[in-house]
């Protein structure tokens, strides 16, 4: 059950499956953002740290291993174990995660079982990649095989630790590659004890290795190491950018999966109560700190106003609080950075003329805590119908028509995902396949499944995680030619 004050069982850098201290010896604080005050000082790594778990890694995948000459039915049975291990401590995961990242308890319980779904998703793909035997011309056998890339570094960000970890773990591991992870500064604790487990799942010492520390020491140092083949990065696309131009020193396999300002279109032929709810759940999730998060309401005319009504109703009815209370819906945002930056955004938008709704403010005094709010009369030229703010703020705006609200959603640089909300199929079709976005929702938001591509389109990403799509990010492919004795 919910345990407010779980152990904290691991704090150190993990190489070679043993916890350590950071070669400079020096750590760092992680803070609980319920409280503002700090659960334990972790093992700061960077770039001596990193060395050696890429040493470790790069051994891991050395021909000879253990790792290397083990059957892919064999990697995936070890995935199996490590979802089940997950499983086992369904409960410790879920309260360690509440604290480090103050999300509700039971939306950590759900980042489990969705973490260990997508694993075991993975898990499934190990022995199910396979090359083809080409008709090649002249007298030749040709075939390809699937390779794994290699080492592969892999940086993660805070709002679904487990999830981001399990989505990065599962395709890197089932293809055989191994790896050197770097998790958030603000959410370390789960990814430490995950390694723990998969040192328990039997995983070889070196094939997965996990370096806590700061994005420009220790993830600088992943994205620029020569031994490492690939990284795969989950977060701004600031540091995106950042990450793509330090790759190219090494020329690495890169895939981003970046922000977005995705717009969720909702037409004037629904049910508005049924609508605001999609929207509320759509942009609210997670205290807003979503990639996917539908931060453009657009709303069609003959309904704003009612809908600008129910959506307020909704928000203010959202129970905000210790996110070990059974009935709070809504804990803090991760940190104070993101906590100060949502705050200017809210400030921002009552200046540039949108109307506030409902909140707008903190709640309490103590932690990270931030009101549920709703903007109206928004407008596209806003910096908060623009920018990502990754918070609790709903942007709602006025359209007429769907072919104006299709230009609308699309003028922006991001892509990553959107949504339509309508009763009449021929508008579904236009808006989905017009929608310049890797994932599109039509009368439902958020719906998740570790079966499916998920990515961006422009400056939301490049490359697409999970489904098939998601294990050929871990691959080479190499064509071998066999010289025959003849044609036939
Ligand atoms: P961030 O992009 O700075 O952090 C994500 C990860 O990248 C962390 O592990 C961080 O340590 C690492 N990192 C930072 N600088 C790096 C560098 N120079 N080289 C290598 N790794 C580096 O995101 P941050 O600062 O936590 O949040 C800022 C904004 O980013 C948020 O307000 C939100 O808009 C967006 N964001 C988007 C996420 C998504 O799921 N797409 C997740 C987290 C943040
Ligand atoms: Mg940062």
């Amino acid at each position: 059950m919910a345990n407010s004050n779980p152990e904290i069982k691991y704090t150190q850098i993990f190489i070679n499956n043993e916890f350590v201290n950071a070669v400079s010896g020096k750590t760092f604080p992680t803070i609980n953002p319920s409280t503002g005050k700090k659960i334990a000082d972790i093992a700061e790594g960077d770039k001596a740290d990193v060395d050696l778990a890429v040493k470790a890694a790069k051994a891991a995948f050395d021909r000879k291993s253990t790792w290397r000459q083990m059957d892919a039915t064999a990697r995936a049975k070890l995935l199996y174990k490590l979802a089940e291990l997950m499983e086992r401590d369904l409960h410790y995961l879920a309260s360690l995660e509440s604290l480090d990242n103050g999300k509700p308890y039971m939306n950590a319980v759900y980042e489990v079982y969705g973490s260990v779904y997508s694993l075991r998703y993975s898990a499934g793909w190990a022995d199910k990649i396979s090359g083809e035997t080409v008709p090649s011309d002249g007298p030749h056998l040709t075939y390809t095989r699937k390779e794994p890339v290699g080492v592969v570094g892999q940086i993660i960000p805070w709002n679904y630790p487990m999830l981001m970890l399990s989505w990065k773990w599962g395709p890197a591991l089932a293809m055989g590659c191994t790896i050197v992870m770097k998790p958030a500064e603000q959410t370390p604790l789960t990814a430490l004890y995950l390694c723990s487990l998969a040192k328990e799942a039997g995983f070889p010492p070196g094939v997965i290795n996990m370096v806590p520390g700061y994005g420009p020491t220790a993830g600088n140092a992943i994205t620029v190491h020569p031994d490492i083949r690939k990284i795969a990065f989950t977060g701004s696309v600031e540091v995106g950018k950042i990450i793509m131009a330090g790759a190219a020193g090494t020329l690495k396999k890169v895939s981003l999966e970046l922000g977005g300002k995705s717009p969720l279109v909702i037409c004037d032929d629904v049910d508005v109560d049924e609508a605001a709810k999609i929207a509320y759940a759509g942009v609210f999730e997670n205290m807003g700190q979503c990639c996917v998060a539908a931060t453009r309401t657009f709303v069609q005319e003959g309904i704003y106003d009612a809908f600008v009504k129910k959506a307020t109703e909704l928000a203010q009815s959202r129970k905000v609080g210790c996110p070990f209370s059974q009935d709070t819906q809504h804990g803090p945002q991760v940190d104070e950075t993101q906590f100060k930056k949502i705050l200017g955004y809210i400030e921002i938008g009552k200046k540039e003329g949108a109307k506030l709704e409902t909140g707008g403010g903190q709640v309490g005094t103590e932690g990270y805590f931030i009101q549920p709010t709703v903007f109206s009369n928004v407008t596209d030229e806003m910096t908060i119908a623009k920018e990502e703010i990754f918070g609790p703020v709903q942007s709602i705006i006025k359209f007429k028509t769907l072919d104006e609200v299709i230009e609308r959603a699309n003028s922006t640089q991001f892509g990553l995902a959107a949504g339509i909300v309508t009763k009449n199929i021929d508008n579904a079709l236009v808006f989905s396949n017009a929608v310049e976005a890797g994932t599109v929702w039509v009368n439902t938001y958020l719906a998740g499944a570790a079966q499916a591509p998920f990515g961006g389109y422009k400056q939301s990403g490049i490359g697409r995680e999970m489904g098939r799509e998601g294990m050929e990010l871990y691959l080479e492919t190499k064509t071998v030619s066999i010289k025959l004795p003849s044609k036939v």
